[in-house]
């Protein structure tokens, strides 16, 4: 959630969703990015896009600490350099071939990406354990409504559910909402059956509302 005026920490995917040696798609409010863990555990947030001829770069692969576009295998370091072009295997690569890259942080099992330069820290979300992550085709204030309740400054909704308080933290990205389902703790497997449900049931509601919002 936007935090200040100089740039905000968006929660973009849950750490057990991008695995070492992996990478994955993310949406911020700026657009899509490319995520990407390397083999030894560093994350790196990134532009989706090849600057070779602008393939998708979370379609690639990570081989080490780089990640390789699937297209014609440029590979790039964690700063966006260009380390390597396949079909020039003697020529190294101008640093004017680069991608642009993001500050990223994981917090709480929750990876976070800088829009702009924020202030501080991302929240750390110390006790809360992470569930699963879902999208709701409903912006902020219809989750709120179908809520109850306002987003605290951290992007946190609770809403009560069979098996205790659970935590959504939000994340609007054009219109639709990424929602990560926290829990207070392990609450084993029934209570994570429980939980989900109740973030499902909160989507459908909030789905409802904006429905209505749009016809009007
Ligand atoms: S489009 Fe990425 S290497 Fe060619």
């Amino acid at each position: 959630m936007p935090s200040d005026t100089t740039g905000f920490w968006t929660p973009v995917a849950l750490s057990r969703d991008l695995p070492a040696g992996t990478a994955m798609p993310a949406r911020t409010a700026s657009g899509s990015i490319a995520l990407w863990r390397s083999a030894s555990g560093r994350i790196s947030a990134s532009a989706d896009r090849c600057p070779h001829r602008g393939m998708r770069l979370s379609h690639g692969f990570v081989r080490g600490e780089a990640l390789s576009c699937i297209y014609h295998g440029w590979s790039y370091d964690q700063a966006g350099h260009c380390l390597r072009i396949p079909a020039h295997p003697g020529l190294a690569p101008p640093e004017t071939i680069r991608v642009a890259t993001y500050d990223v942080e994981e917090t709480g099992s929750v990876i976070w990406v800088a829009m702009g330069t924020p202030a501080s820290k991302p929240p750390r979300l110390d006790g809360l354990v992470p569930l699963r992550s879902l999208t709701a085709f409903a912006n902020i204030a219809a989750i709120e409504a179908a809520a109850g309740a306002k987003a605290s400054p951290d992007g946190i909704v609770e809403i009560d559910a069979s098996t205790g308080t659970i935590s959504l933290l939000l994340s609007p990205q054009d219109g639709q909402t990424l929602i990560h389902v926290l829990l207070k703790g392990d609450l084993g497997p029934a209570g994570a059956i429980g939980a989900s449900r109740a973030a499902e049931s909160l989507r459908r509601r909030a789905e409802g509302l904006q429905k209505k919002e749009v016809a009007r």
